[in-house]
């Protein structure tokens, strides 16, 4: 079974309360988005492989480490998971960004995709699939699913709030992802929403509300 990791960083649980503030306008919030998602893709590099190289300093030769030439993908779930990109990018600047369109039916709470578009090499890359809110785990489960039909066989699952159902729902349809949280929430209400979440995290970032 996949793990499930839920990062305590303080500046992460900072930032994350200042998210879920339903006094926190736009401006504010797609920043503290951006902020939250450079330090969740900290975390989630930690187990990235290095390899030894040589380097001149001004002094002397350093054996020193870079990062092995594994081939990172982001995939974010439009429209919400696009307001994270950003802030992976500023520490994983040679990933490539995929992007799935999915977006919730009101009455059935179902998954409809409206966009797919991968890189080109999908089978050789680790891709992280991006949305801030796992609520039913509808959208995830087929995002992912979107992905791995296309051929990708090392999928992570990145999301800010999560609800435990979204996440036994993930688990249950792709027991192999690992999934990284910043917050599990405690349930969800009888429209689909986390509770107590931080709200519709698309409306938030884009002021549509
Ligand atoms: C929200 C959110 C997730 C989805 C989570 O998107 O960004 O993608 O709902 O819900 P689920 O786990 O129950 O599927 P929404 O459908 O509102 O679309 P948007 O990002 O375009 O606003
Ligand atoms: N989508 C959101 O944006 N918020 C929720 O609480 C649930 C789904």
């Amino acid at each position: 079974m996949g793990k499930v990791y839920v990062f305590d960083h303080p500046l992460i649980q900072h930032k994350l309360t200042y998210i879920r503030d339903k006094n926190t306008g736009t401006k504010e919030f797609r920043e503290l988005i951006d902020e939250v998602a450079s330090l969740m893709a900290f975390e989630i590099t930690r187990d990235l492989p290095l390899q030894d190289v040589q380097v001149e300093t001004p002094v002397a030769t350093a054996n020193s480490k870079v990062i092995a030439g594994k081939k990172l993908g982001l995939v974010p779930i439009l429209r919400a998971g696009l307001g994270m990109v950003d802030g992976i990018l500023k520490l994983i600047p040679a990933a490539k960004v995929g992007h799935v369109g999915l977006y919730r039916d009101p009455e059935t709470l179902k998954p409809v995709e409206y966009y797919i578009k991968l890189p080109s090499d999908v089978e050789v890359r680790e891709f992280i699939v991006i949305d801030p809110m796992l609520a039913t785990g509808g959208s995830a489960v087929e995002a992912i699913n979107s992905v791995k039909k296309r051929g990708a066989k090392n999928i992570k699952l990145m999301c800010l709030v999560a609800a435990p159902e979204g996440v036994e729902e993930v688990q249950k349809y792709h027991p192999e992802v690992d999934i990284y949280l910043a917050a599990m929430d405690e349930k969800l209400n009888s429209k689909g929403y986390i509770v107590p979440g931080l709200g519709d995290a698309g409306d938030r970032l884009y002021g549509t509300k």
